[in-house]
């Protein structure tokens, strides 16, 4: 087999991909744009220039003078090397890494001779989302719990020895079982010892691994219908695996919900679907990516022979973690799309409210509101709270308004005209019934934090480098965004998550402060080193505070720092002001923020050591491979390729995180 047999570099495949808008309905509204508000607080006073937004000063939102910070920790300096750095005070202590014993019979890892049975119990590859849930079940226990942790894709060129030399096709099909086996998700057991540091627990009853093969079922408004129906399957409500799991969410009710993005990069062989009724809406997905090869050796991954395989990817997951054997089900009404997460929150009538966003350039922002109520002495019935509800996309107004618009079959222009048969066909093709809609296309949204001390919520808008100036809206004020922005939305009367109707505002523009051209907008006392490129995962602590991780991928040149985790306020004089605290290595993105429910351990997951962005770390400046990688994170053994790993940190006088 020849190189290009085998696979893209995962890092170029995903910037690849996500410069290619698939949106075929955005529009150009310069007209429009000159009269947009760029927010409500001060952030007013900002000259709005006729052209790009690039013409306004890095003005502050507010004055800070006298303001009190929330927090206290001393901030770290921006850079990048080949090891992980941590606010003054404070410990990060790797917990689990890539091949680590998950299941209680599972070998230990050796990375020269790696096998997909071996893989399919151990820690798997790209560590994103963590979800933390204490123990007992229901309990708020902050020292013992499962952490849930998703696993985004592999990077086989530093995962595999000699991955960049021919082999036989036995020998690739080895390599693509491993991959799948590395996809997917864990479930671990941990516990703090009595020297406060967090342990694996060896043997664990709850201890699972998910992977690309797993069985699954479907349910919801788009199971069953024969758009899923597939040669294995005529019922169209079961599949195998989940993929490109990135952020996710834990449920009231404490069930582990895993966001399926970037599902597109698994399929091959578009070509061959040329005139088949699929072939319009996996366009608008991109599917047929072939950023893998698995469709050479796996029927279901070629699109000429399952055509309705990606229908059954797109999703996302529920997982009931208290128990192990336990069927993950695919919850068809919260969408299809590139679900980048799925964090919840219980709206003030009982009503469960899902924020997502789908992770490409000019796609948008949804909300799923159930129509059953949260029972928190009932948790059977919870589990159906997902299948039974309404989906809802965001239209952005000028205003500062925000409209929720429902995707419901028969409403608008989701008819039979448009092609919309049923409600499953408005939930298989979520993006094309939201383009009718005339949602606002957004500057890639990542995760979608909403805050259960505040009832706002954060969109992490990572960045759009494809925006023209005539593209500019509202919350994307930017053309050529090379660093985000995070909007804050306030619900309905404040609190109301249910409403169709809510309001909206720029927590902040990000980019260089003390450079005018980048149009970034911080609070005026922001820090050296408080601001950051490239929002995409977020936390809240149970203090209702917000801290964002950043993922800058080749763009990390453009701040001069490797990517981490910034503490944010959102409230009082200081809001907009940011502070660093932990830092990746090279390579590295930052994901997963989670905290304990007592604020006192923040687990983050360091995923893709060594991969992206490389090329422009000084003294190294080329492409990471196995045997020469641009860091050996975290074991630095020469024996051992870079890891992803999961990191507890935790304060050293065992004190708040932060505080
Ligand atoms: Fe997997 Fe959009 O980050
Ligand atoms: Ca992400
Ligand atoms: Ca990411």
């Amino acid at each position: 087999m020849t190189q290009q047999d085998r696979t893209l570099p995962k890092s170029a495949a995903y910037e690849l991909s996500e410069d290619t808008p698939s949106n075929p309905s955005i529009r150009h509204t310069l007209g429009d744009v000159v009269a947009a508000r760029l927010g409500r607080r001060d952030f007013v006073k900002a000259a709005l220039a006729t052209t790009a937004m690039a013409a306004l000063a890095p003005t502050a939102f507010r004055a800070a003078e006298a303001a009190a910070p929330s927090f206290s920790f001393t901030e770290i300096e921006h850079g990048v090397d080949q090891t992980h750095h941590v606010a003054p005070g404070y410990d990060a202590d790797v917990l689990i890494r890539w091949g680590d014993p998950v299941a209680g019979d599972a070998p230990a890892f050796d990375p020269m001779n790696q096998t997909t049975d071996a893989q399919a119990r151990q820690f798997g590859y790209n560590n994103d989302y963590i979800g933390f849930v204490g123990l007992p079940f229901g309990s708020d226990n902050p020292d013992h719990g499962l952490l849930c942790v998703n696993h985004e894709y592999t990077s086989a060129e530093v995962m595999f020895p000699n991955y960049d030399t021919d082999r036989t096709p036995d020998e690739a099909r080895k390599i693509v079982d491993i991959e799948m086996a590395a996809h997917g998700g864990s479930v671990i057991e941990i516990r703090k010892d009595a020297a406060g540091k967090w342990q694996v627990m060896p043997n664990s009853k709850y201890a699972r691994r998910i992977t690309a093969k797993s069985p699954m079922t479907l349910s919801g408004p788009a199971a069953g219908h024969d758009r899923l129906k597939t040669s294995y399957d005529a019922t169209g409500r079961i599949c195998y695996g989940t993929l490109n799991n990135c952020a996710g969410g834990i449920t009231p009710w404490g069930t582990y919900l895993m966001a399926e993005e970037n599902f597109h990069g698994y399929f091959r062989n578009k070509d061959a679907l040329e005139n088949h009724p699929e072939k319009i809406n996996y366009e608008r997905y991109g599917v047929g990516g072939e950023w893998y090869i698995w469709g050479q050796f796996e029927d279901r991954f070629d699109l000429g022979k399952e055509p309705n395989e990606a229908n059954k990817f797109g999703w996302v997951v529920e997982v009931d973690i208290t128990d192990p054997s336990s069927t993950p089900v695919k919850r068809t009404a919260l969408g299809r799309f590139k679900h980048e997460g799925a964090e919840s929150i219980v709206n003030r009538d009982g009503r469960v409210v899902v924020y997502m966003g789908d992770d490409q350039r000019f796609d948008y922002l949804y909300k799923y509101v159930s129509n059953g109520r949260f029972d928190p002495n009932n948790r059977r019935a919870n589990m159906t709270l997902l299948d039974d509800g309404t989906l809802f996309v965001a239209k952005f107004n000028d205003d500062g308004t925000l409209d929720w618009l429902p995707l419901v079959y028969g409403s608008g222009p989701l008819t039979d005209a448009n092609g919309f048969s049923s409600q499953a066909d408005v939930m298989i093709e979520t993006r094309r019934a939201a383009d009718l809609l005339e949602a606002t296309p957004m500057d890639r949204p990542e995760d979608v934090q909403p805050n259960t001390v505040t009832n706002k919520v954060y969109v992490q808008l990572t960045n759009n480098s494809k925006r023209e100036p005539d593209q500019i809206n509202g919350p994307n004020p930017r053309a050529k965004n090379s660093f985000g922005q995070i909007v804050e939305i306030t619900p309905g009367d404040g609190d109301d998550h249910g409403s169709a109707a809510s309001t909206w505002d720029f927590l902040v523009i990000c980019g260089d402060p003390n450079d005018p051209a980048s149009g970034a907008k911080w609070n005026a006392a922001i820090s050296a080193n408080g601001w950051f490129g490239s929002p995409d995962n977020a936390a809240t602590d149970y203090q209702g505070r917000l801290w964002i991780t950043t993922d800058q991928g080749s763009n990390w040149p453009k701040t001069g720092t490797a990517d981490g985790i910034w503490a944010m306020e959102t409230e009082g004089d200081l809001r907009g002001a940011g502070r660093m605290f932990f830092r990746v290595p090279v390579g590295a993105e930052m994901c997963g923020p989670r905290f304990t429910p007592d604020d006192k351990t923040l687990f983050v997951a360091v995923q893709h050591p060594a991969t992206d962005g490389v090329e422009d770390f000084p003294g190294f400046e080329r492409e990471s491979t196995f045997e020469d990688p641009a860091t050996r994170w975290p074991d630095f053994s020469d024996a051992m390729p870079p890891r992803p790993s999961v990191v507890a940190i935790t304060k050293k006088d065992g004190g708040t995180i932060g505080s």
